[in-house]
């Protein structure tokens, strides 16, 4: 199908060009894909990169992140920006002790339910570190799927929203979650830029309605006035 032929050309050109190295990959398990997709919510993975490795030397487990003090795990976020994220992992951390026994909870209610934890993070950590079939929606992922299928709706339209999700959910036609859901965001962080992508090397270009239509650049549609 349509769809099968997206995730298997998704999943081919990860094999070869996506990132196999970022730190959070060794190990994926529940706690540091959690914390990597919080550092990630609003700050490049080159800036990550430095801040998680610090940050996991200091805090190992949830355990130890929720044994230390909101100032030590803040101070540790300092430079990161967005401060709000530091104190809701901080706080997830004592309810995940206080309410899952200390062990990440691996059900989407129970993620999403954590402080802030919204939709598309919850599938990241479902899909990545427990390899649960759960789509991811972010920023890079509205602009892959708006141009892929020529999509004439403002992306922060709730409705257009809607729409986005089903279509993330229906490409991930694949029994490798934790992959293609790094593939996708590769793909929107290398290749289907905001400016100048680069769709020659794309590896879904076949099946791409703006590049058809020689449209890319006028996707994702901007904010109606
Ligand atoms: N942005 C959000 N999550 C990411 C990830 N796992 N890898 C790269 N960029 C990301």
């Amino acid at each position: 199908s349509q769809s099968s032929r997206f995730a298997d050309c998704l999943l081919g050109w990860f094999d070869v060009f996506g990132r196999h190295d970022l730190p959070w990959q060794h190990p994926k398990s529940p706690y540091s894909v959690w914390v990597s997709e919080i550092m990630l919510q609003q700050t490049q993975v080159q800036t990550v990169i430095s801040y998680f490795e610090r940050f996991m030397l200091a805090f190992p487990t949830v355990q130890d992140l929720a044994a230390a003090s909101q100032d030590d795990v803040l101070s540790h976020w300092a430079g990161l920006g967005y401060y709000a994220r530091g104190r809701n992992l901080h706080k997830a951390a004592r309810i995940i002790i206080s309410e899952h026994d200390g062990e990440f909870p691996s059900h989407f209610d129970e993620i999403v339910s954590l402080p802030g934890i919204g939709r598309s993070t919850a599938a990241a950590i479902l899909s990545i570190a427990f390899k649960q079939k759960y789509a991811i929606l972010d920023g890079n992922v509205k602009r892959v799927l708006s141009r892929y299928d020529a999509i004439d709706q403002w992306p922060g339209e709730k409705q257009t929203e809607a729409k986005l999700w089903h279509r993330a959910e229906v490409l991930m036609q694949t029994e490798r979650a934790d992959d293609y859901t790094q593939a996708i965001m590769d793909l929107g962080a290398t290749i289907c830029r905001r400016s100048k992508p680069l769709c020659a090397e794309c590896p879904v270009k076949a099946g791409c309605q703006a590049l058809k239509a020689d449209k890319v650049g006028a996707y994702p549609v901007s904010k109606p006035k």
